[in-house]
């Protein structure tokens, strides 16, 4: 990284010409998108794409990330950049920005997608695997939020986060870590969204409720289990009302017919019911 800064700085000093072009690159401005890889996160890139956005993608797997830009170049949208990163880790959010940055590309709208969850009470479950789940849902949110906030305020943008119907609950006792990891999602957008509007960037939360995707193997959901029986949505479903409410301003997107009734009535229900609830819900067990 420093060797190709220390590069470009040499060669505009030698070549005042060249100043011209480091401007023309630093102008692509870009969709960054976490957990890219599959699932909401690969439809939300297609959809973005299919509306004009030049695209930053993000997700461990590079190599799936390589495949989603073939296939959206194919499409006919420029080649994304690919940055292949675990934002669990410490200076994953600076090395994003590092990559952006030698490509001379800028945020205009950050979706902070990547997240897991895991099934099964917190004093059952690893306790290092739930530590993740603050990691990726909470702090990686935050810093890739902080650290690109000042481009996305230049470009008067925008940005989405993919929390999730679970933000709604009281909690949720067997799966206590990622309910409690959404609702701080959920109230860390309402809070932006009311302090940026003045600066002309827009912050949105779309909150799914059940869809298939890899999260439910990596959560250890069973898809037999009665919590996978409620009306669903699609991850190119949750993808397209993310982003109609994303350039629509909403402050929370609410997908599906099911899941904006149970957001509807859950604050008239009583807390010790809706936790016995979801605990049973939990269980895991099939139907
Ligand atoms: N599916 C649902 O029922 C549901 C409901 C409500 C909310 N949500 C939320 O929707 C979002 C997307 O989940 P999904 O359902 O699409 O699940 P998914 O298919 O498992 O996708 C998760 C994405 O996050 C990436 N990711 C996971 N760990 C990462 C890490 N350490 N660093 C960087 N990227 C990482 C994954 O890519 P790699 O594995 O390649 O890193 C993948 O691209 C999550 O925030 C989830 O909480 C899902």
């Amino acid at each position: 990284m420093s060797s190709e800064a220390d590069t470009t700085s040499l060669a505009r000093e030698e070549r005042p010409e060249a100043e011209a072009r480091p401007a023309e690159v630093r102008s692509r401005r870009v969709t960054l998108i976490t957990g890219a890889s599959g699932g909401i996160g690969a439809d939300l890139a297609r959809v973005f794409a299919r509306h004009g956005h030049d695209l930053a993608l993000v997700a461990r797997s590079g190599d799936k990330l390589e495949a989603l830009a073939d296939e959206l170049t194919a499409a006919g949208t420029p080649r994304p950049l690919v940055i292949a990163a675990d934002l669990t880790k410490a200076g994953a959010v600076a090395e994003v920005a590092a990559v952006l940055k030698a490509a001379g590309a800028s945020p205009g709208i950050l979706v902070n997608n990547a997240g897991f969850g895991l099934l099964g009470e917190a004093f059952k479950l690893d306790a290092k695997e739930q530590l993740a789940i603050a990691d990726l849902n909470i702090r990686a949110v935050m810093e890739m939020t902080l650290t690109f906030l000042p481009a996305i305020c230049a470009a008067q943008g925008k940005i989405l986060n993919v929390a999730s119907v679970a933000g709604y609950f009281p909690g949720g006792p067997g799966m206590a870590a990622y309910y409690a990891s959404k609702a701080f999602l959920l109230s860390y957008s309402r809070a932006l969204h009311q302090e940026l509007r003045g600066l002309g960037v827009t912050v949105s939360a779309v909150c799914p409720g059940y869809t298939a995707t890899g999260f439910q193997m990596r959560a250890g959901i069973n898809t037999r289990a009665a919590l996978a029986q409620f009306p669903s949505t699609t991850a190119l479903e949750v993808a397209e009302a993310g982003y109609k409410g994303l350039m629509a301003g909403r402050r929370e997107i609410v997908p599906g017919f099911f899941n904006r009734l149970t957001v509807l009535l859950l604050p008239f229900l009583p807390k010790p019911l809706l936790l016995s609830i979801v605990s049973r819900l939990q269980k895991n067990r099939p139907l």
